[in-house]
């Protein structure tokens, strides 16, 4: 049997990108030879194991024959006879279609490494359309690899355009696109995510809530260069939501925090809508839905007054939640960003992290021991709230 390095850990070193992990290929080697020299399969249907010591993961070569629709109605055909030309043939893009042998020599049949030069994201063959969610990779990696002058080749537009167009996209699990939003959102330029999927088509069948986020930026010739499209400068963007994006990434907000802030341009019903439909995780739906309705009360926290001020407060628990603070306050300041540029204070934010500490030492326990109860004790609490916030400078 022959193994070989394939995949993003190729890719990624060419690139000169640090490597997390690594993927194996194993040609010439049956499912039985890998159990006896001790691989631990991974599920039942696919031919992929866990090494015993590293626990990468080493998949034998394999084609892929659709024989349903979607993601389900595929056959995996793994056999000591199938190639790696053949295998490195069924995924998705060239340049993550190389391989590299123990001596570090690359096997690359597809032109990978010209498209590492080229900078294009082009897909291998027209096995490319048996995983819809290739739609969404794609996407990601343009929003990873922009910065340094990625592309989706025409001719992948054209298929990503006729995979949208079917209703294919229809049958990918909420788990699945949800992982690869939620990772494409991370990247260093999450805008190109979203430019991406609605330069296919791929954005109104998924993601329709964030269709018009990207108004004024969807170049209807995106191979020509355009200096909107560039990505480089907040300000090259003509929609808001991309820009607040780009101030987001440059103040450090994480996935969660990026994800809200475009819950701020589509309001809470649809972050609702959208956030029920993809199954996020619980942590994404309540810091999105708080966000969505309540940046505005951040945003004009200093024209409020001190009752409307702890009102913030409390709808965002902070009292009990204080960890909530930081990634709030990022997450509203990149919309304001977006909307006034970079270099504008955020003195509401700097108001409300002194609202948090002022009213963390007013403990109901010492109104307690005060002799308040029941419904007198709130009362107390809210007028001596109050009262610190007015004594605020
Ligand atoms: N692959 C594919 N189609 C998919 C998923 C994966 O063709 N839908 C292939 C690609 O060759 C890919 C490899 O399997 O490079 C490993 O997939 P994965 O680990 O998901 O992604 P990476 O390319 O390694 O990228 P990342 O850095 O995002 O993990």
């Amino acid at each position: 049997m022959q193994i070989y390095r394939v995949g993003g850990a190729v890719r990624d070193r060419l690139l000169q990108l640090p490597v997390y992990d690594n993927d194996w290929v194993v040609v010439g080697a049956s499912v039985e030879q890998m159990l006896a020299a001790g691989y631990q399969p991974v599920g039942k249907d696919f031919p992929v194991f866990l090494h015993p010591k590293t626990h990468e993961e080493y998949a034998l070569a394999r084609t892929e024959r659709k024989s349903g629709q979607g993601y389900q109605g595929f056959e995996f055909f793994a056999s000591p006879q199938v190639s790696l030309e053949e295998d490195l043939q069924r995924r998705d893009l060239t340049i993550n279609a190389i391989a590299e042998d123990d001596a570090g020599r690359l096997i690359d049949p597809y032109g990978g490494q010209q498209d590492l030069q080229a900078r294009l994201l082009r897909h291998v063959s027209p096995a490319f359309r048996e995983d819809p969610l290739r739609v969404l990779r794609v996407a990601r990696f343009a929003a990873r690899l922009h910065h340094l002058g990625f592309r989706v080749a025409p001719q992948t537009r054209a298929l990503m355009q006729q995979i949208s167009a079917s209703d294919e996209l229809s049958t990918l699990s909420a788990e699945r696109v949800w992982k690869e939003l939620e990772r494409a959102l991370g990247e260093a330029d999450p805008q190109q995510f979203l430019l991406t999927l609605r330069r296919c088509g791929a954005l109104q069948r998924l993601l329709p809530e964030w269709q018009r986020l990207c108004d004024g930026d969807d170049d209807p010739d995106p191979d020509r260069a355009s200096e909107s499209d560039s990505g480089l400068d907040p300000d090259a963007y003509a929609s808001p939501a991309l820009r607040g994006l780009r101030a987001a990434v440059a103040l450090g907000c994480d996935s969660r925090e990026r994800i809200a802030l475009l819950g701020c341009y589509i309001g809470p019903d649809a972050v609702q809508q959208l956030f029920e439909r993809l199954k996020a995780p619980r942590e994404y739906r309540d810091f999105g839905l708080l966000c969505s309705r309540h940046y505005r009360s951040l945003l004009d926290l200093e024209q409020r007054d001190a009752e409307s001020q702890l009102q913030l407060f409390q709808a965002l628990d902070l009292g009990r939640r204080p960890q909530r603070l930081a990634p709030f306050i990022r997450t509203v300041q990149a919309y304001q960003q977006a909307q006034c540029g970079a270099a504008e204070p955020f003195g509401q934010g700097e108001r409300l992290a002194r609202i948090v500490s002022a009213l963390a030492t007013l403990q109901p326990k010492a109104l307690v021991e005060a002799g308040f109860t029941g419904k007198a004790l709130g009362q107390e609490l809210q007028r001596r709230q109050i009262e610190r916030i007015r004594t605020l400078p």
